[in-house]
């Protein structure tokens, strides 16, 4: 690693005279941007926000901006001053969330085919004003997403996040132009959401006792015997749906099975193969107790969690897991044994497929979709399923090849539990290397694919796993500038794509980061001084 970062600083001098400054440092970077001459002074007069049919919500946005410059807002488009225009219009070009902006000295204008599009308009607009005064640079911005899926998980159940983090964690996505968060909800450490039906899930499967110290590998094991848990009441989940919906994200929540269920089985031990006793994990890993495949009271359980969870989230997706299922107690199981013969299924895998299929053909009968990580393509896909590819790029490739729609999240760049940097002080980590400027390079089109199999990539995502991180300040340490660099790899053009163009707009970025009080890596701050200054002892 160490070597490629050395040729990749020669590189950097190769091609760079100077590190160009901007009063522009857009991120993601639009589509299109032409800058002209002049500005146009926000302290100088009052704004009129003519919302021309557009949602009166966004203007929250726009006021909550304008009073940060100090500037006086009224909906009155007869107040004197510049005006604000957000309008939805019927560009083609722009699709679902595309926008143009102006800023000349006729005023501000922001026009799109959706709310959507005109809430991205605003966050460029936010961006477009300098850290200091009040000085919008006169530009004619059109953009709009390369990839319409464009997501960031975070787990919940290894440590969980008080639900104003979760805001924070939505928010911030919604500044840099994503638009799905994936919340993993459920784990062998711990269930996170409340469900009416199932009580235990809340007394029992919502706490653990006691959590590993240090790293999973390390020998002997040892645990700080501490009670840890909670959950999210139905209240608050749906109080965070609302709250990224005024921010155009969709919440795709997760339901892990059949394996990571140790947390749920310790509060129904008869759904597990052996009946029990279950403990939810004080540890990290990949555990042989899951759900029973082989009886009823199974399905019952999960449909009768998937109504509940149907019923709050109002997305098209519900994420059922279909991760890391050893088969070690299938293979054991009465139960699971005579499921394989009554179904004529030739093994464990495909009894895995058959557990997956059944739950799509309910969840496709209450008009949802599934999304599974890509195991999901063992023993056979369920006929509409949505492949997550994890585990490198093949699962989505080949569910690709089955014309099946992929969210493409690889290990090697979108996995933000890695470490982000080799230096000895970073806080203790699962493991991998994973630095910004390896998010920056991923490409999630497959070389492997033609245009027409390309077509099923929707988009992809990073996974915030977090057996390793405890807190919000360490999770934000882990998530930022790296979902910076994958903003852009799902946002912006390839075209034009350049990582030194990315570190002159992140130098101003990263201010802006710390302003939004994000605990941001600073890793890039060396790199962007070295480029400033190539004299600089690295
Ligand atoms: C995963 O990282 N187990 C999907
Ligand atoms: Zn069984």
């Amino acid at each position: 690693m160490r070597k490629s970062i050395v040729l990749f600083f020669s590189a950097v001098l190769a091609v760079t005279t100077s590190f160009a400054q901007s009063n522009i440092n857009i991120v993601p970077r639009p589509v299109k941007l032409v800058a002209s001459k002049g500005s146009l002074d926000l302290s100088k007069r009052a704004a009129a926000i003519d919302l021309s049919g557009a949602d009166v919500s966004l203007a929250m946005f726009l006021d909550e901006f304008l009073k940060s410059k100090d500037v006086e807002a009224g909906r009155d488009p007869k107040t004197k001053g510049y005006p604000v225009k957000l309008t939805i219009a019927k560009v083609d070009t722009l699709g679902a969330e595309g926008y143009t902006l102006s800023v000349s000295k006729k005023g501000i204008s922001i026009q799109a085919n959706t709310e959507a599009g005109l809430f991205y308009g605003i966050q460029t607009l936010i961006q477009l004003t300098p850290l200091k005064g009040t000085k919008l640079p006169y530009v004619e911005i059109t953009d709009y997403p390369r990839f319409a899926y464009r997501g960031l998980h975070l787990d919940v159940s290894r440590h969980m996040f008080p639900v104003e983090f979760v805001k924070k964690y939505i928010d911030l996505m919604a500044k840099h132009k994503f638009n799905r968060f994936h919340w993993h909800l459920t784990d062998d450490q711990g269930w996170r959401i409340e469900i009416k039906n199932y009580p235990q899930l809340q007394s029992t499967a919502a706490y653990r006792n006691g959590t590993l110290i240090g790293h999973a590998g390390e020998n002997p094991e040892r645990f700080d015997n501490k009670r840890y848990g909670g959950y999210y009441t139905q209240e608050e989940v749906k109080e965070v749906i609302e709250y990224a919906a005024a921010r155009y994200v969709t919440i795709i929540p997760e339901i892990e099975m059949p394996g990571h269920a140790l947390a749920a089985l310790s509060a129904y031990p008869q759904l597990g193969c052996t009946g029990g006793p279950y403990e939810a994990s004080m540890k990290w890993g990949v555990f042989d107790p899951v759900f029973c495949a082989g009886k009823e009271e199974t399905f019952v359980f999960l449909e009768g969690v998937l109504d509940e969870v149907i019923g709050l989230f109002p997305g098209k997706y519900i994420h059922i897991g279909g991760d890391e299922c050893p088969k070690t107690s299938w293979k054991a199981c009465p139960n699971c044994q005579q499921r394989i013969k009554a179904q004529g299924l030739k093994d464990e895998h495909e009894l895995q497929s058959y557990f997956i299929n059944r739950i799509e053909k309910y969840v496709n009968s209450k008009g949802k979709q599934i999304i599974g990580w890509d195991e999901i393509l063992e023993g056979g896909l369920a006929p509409n399923a949505t492949v997550m590819s994890w585990r490198g790029e093949e699962g989505g490739i080949a569910a690709a090849k089955q014309k099946h729609t992929v969210i493409m999240t690889p290990g090697n760049w979108c996995y933000f539990d890695h470490y982000q940097d080799t230096s000895k002080t970073e806080p203790l980590s699962i493991g991998g290397l994973t630095p910004v400027r390896e998010v920056y390079t991923y490409e999630p089109l497959p070389a492997q694919l033609t245009g027409d199999e390309s077509k099923y990539i929707l988009g992809a995502q990073a996974n915030l796993w977090t057996e390793y991180i405890e807190t919000p300040q360490h999770a934000e340490y882990m998530a930022y500038p790296r979902a910076c660099a994958l903003a852009e790899v799902v946002w912006s053009p390839k075209e034009g794509k350049d990582y030194i163009n990315f570190l002159q707009r992140m130098e101003t970025h990263l201010q802006r980061l710390k302003n939004w009080n994000v605990n941001c890596a600073q890793h890039l701050v060396k790199e962007i001084e070295y480029l400033k200054n190539p004299q600089t002892k690295k």
